[in-house]
């Protein structure tokens, strides 16, 4: 099942709420929510309060991204906010099963992710615990970045991975996702798909419509 995921690193913060009900007319049904520490990546967003005030309006399925050192601290935080699920990096944590399992305990779905120089190999055990792999295509930390060609692979390889074992797991994708990119990665093998300035820059509802036809489309041709 493929799904939007709007980033609102890229929204207009002075209009949140109306922009969140504007996606969700429009059909979105997950929302992805990056949260940076300036530490884990030198950039710092928001946090639980944004979350919290949010979550009031919304139905959706909110995907915490958490670019975060040492997240299993803040794992029942979240969860308490209205997370859906929660997505760890790897690279973040010095022990990735535990925070895992902690998200799990929490009753949320649980998330990996890897940033570009990170290989597939790294989490490979870690499939069997997880909901969902999320494959930064671009470096950590900031929004409208070019997507990096080189992730394209790991895609591929995660796809076959889970697909020779037959695991539950989904392939989300994050950075750089626009025109030129969303076909290459769909057809990779990424089914939850990321996209923040492609999406709030201009006009928010006809980027959304135009995006949600195109993954429609290529999903159809996928098949
Ligand atoms: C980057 C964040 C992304 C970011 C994507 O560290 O994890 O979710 O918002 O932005 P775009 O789609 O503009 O590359
Ligand atoms: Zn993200």
């Amino acid at each position: 099942m493929y799904q939007l995921c709007p980033s609102i690193l890229s929204a207009d913060f002075n209009r949140l709420g109306e922009q969140i009900k504007t996606l969700e007319k429009a059909g979105v049904k997950w929302l992805h929510i990056d949260v940076m520490d300036g530490d884990f990546v030198p950039s710092i967003s928001f946090g639980m309060p944004v979350i919290r005030s949010i979550r009031r309006e919304s139905e959706m399925f909110f995907d915490v991204h958490l670019m975060v050192t040492a997240p299993e601290r803040y794992i029942q935080d979240f969860v308490k906010c209205g997370a859906d699920s929660i997505t760890i990096h790897a690279e973040a944590s010095d022990d990735p099963e535990l925070a895992i399992e902690l998200i799990k305990d929490a009753g949320v779905k649980a998330g990996i992710s890897i940033k570009p120089a990170t290989p597939v190999n790294d989490i490979s055990h870690l499939l069997e615990d997880v909901d969902l792999v999320l494959v930064m295509t671009v470096q950590p930390g900031f929004g409208g970045q070019k997507y990096l060609d080189d992730c394209t692979e790991k895609i591929q390889e995660l796809r076959e991975l889970i697909d020779n074992e037959n695991l539950n797991v989904e392939i989300q994708v994050d950075g750089g996702i626009n025109d030129d990119t969303l076909e290459t990665v769909m057809k990779a093998g990424a089914n939850l798909i990321v996209a923040g300035s492609y999406v709030f820059s201009g006009d928010l509802e006809h980027n959304v419509k135009n995006i949600l036809r195109k993954i429609d489309k290529i999903s159809q041709e996928l098949d």
